[in-house]
């Protein structure tokens, strides 16, 4: 398991990428270990001629797909991507996802959601049949942390499928103890809920409270996932729709 599935997953779905006949495919860049798998061979195909302009999805992307001589443009240059292909922390049956775990969920989600398809790549590891199990990262405001905490805490005993004492929160926090903070300038809180008993509906009562900047629930905006395992590369839903 690990680096040679995400290298698996990050194949298969380069393989599948067409660019239009008319102009390059227009790509978002997902963060993380397994994004970068993919950029890295999307350096590859640009370096052999490939077609796409690419709006990567956080700072340490774009410097990883900068020193590939990927073309890049910002979401005010191309507002609609053809597709995004990113990771993710968990991935459910219906393609909900939580993602989150690298830090880079805010620019993520805009990415993801200004793109006709989101696909996303990853290692068995990845699927559960439940979201939940990874903490549920939530970008917030600094600016009334303490305020803005209670209010998500509130959350947990009405969403949380577990017992108190396996729920909480927790200030995400750098390798200085310091807490982390975004390429947006937020902080994030790693919500523990074990397993979500409403995730759409959680989703709602999230974003509700205003120091809640955005949440790492992607909900109805994957649209397929490579998943690699021992036996090779599943495919959940449809790249071409
Ligand atoms: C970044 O903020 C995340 O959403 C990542 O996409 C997610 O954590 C998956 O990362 P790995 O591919 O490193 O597991």
């Amino acid at each position: 398991m690990g680096d040679s599935e995400k290298e698996m997953a990050a194949q298969a779905v380069a393989a599948d990428l067409v660019a239009p006949a008319d102009r390059p495919l227009h790509l978002g860049l997902g963060t993380g270990s397994t994004a970068a798998c993919f950029v890295d061979i999307v350096g590859t195909m640009v370096a052999d001629g490939f077609r796409c302009v690419c709006v990567p999805t956080s700072e340490r992307t774009h410097a990883q797909a900068a020193a590939l001589n990927i073309p890049l443009a910002t979401l005010d240059d191309l507002p609609e991507l053809d597709v995004t292909v990113d990771g993710t922390d968990e991935i459910a049956p219906d393609l909900s996802l939580i993602k989150g775990g690298g830090g880079a969920l805010l620019r993520e989600k805009i990415v993801a959601a200004a793109s006709r398809r989101m696909v996303v790549i990853a290692d068995q590891s990845k699927k559960v049949a439940q979201l939940g199990a990874f903490s549920l990262p939530i970008e917030v405001n600094p600016f009334g942390l303490r305020a803005t905490r209670l209010a998500i805490e509130a959350l947990l005993p009405e969403f949380a499928d577990a017992p108190a004492g396996q729920t909480g929160l927790s200030l995400r926090r750098n390798a200085a103890r310091k807490p982390y903070v975004t390429d947006g300038g937020h902080y994030i809180v790693d919500a523990r809920f074990c397993r979500i008993s409403n995730a759409e509906r959680l989703s709602n009562r999230l974003l509700e409270i205003p120091g809640v900047v955005q949440h790492g629930l992607f909900l109805n905006l994957c649209r397929a996932a490579y998943i690699a395992g021992p036996d090779g590369v599943e495919r959940m839903g449809d790249f071409h729709t």
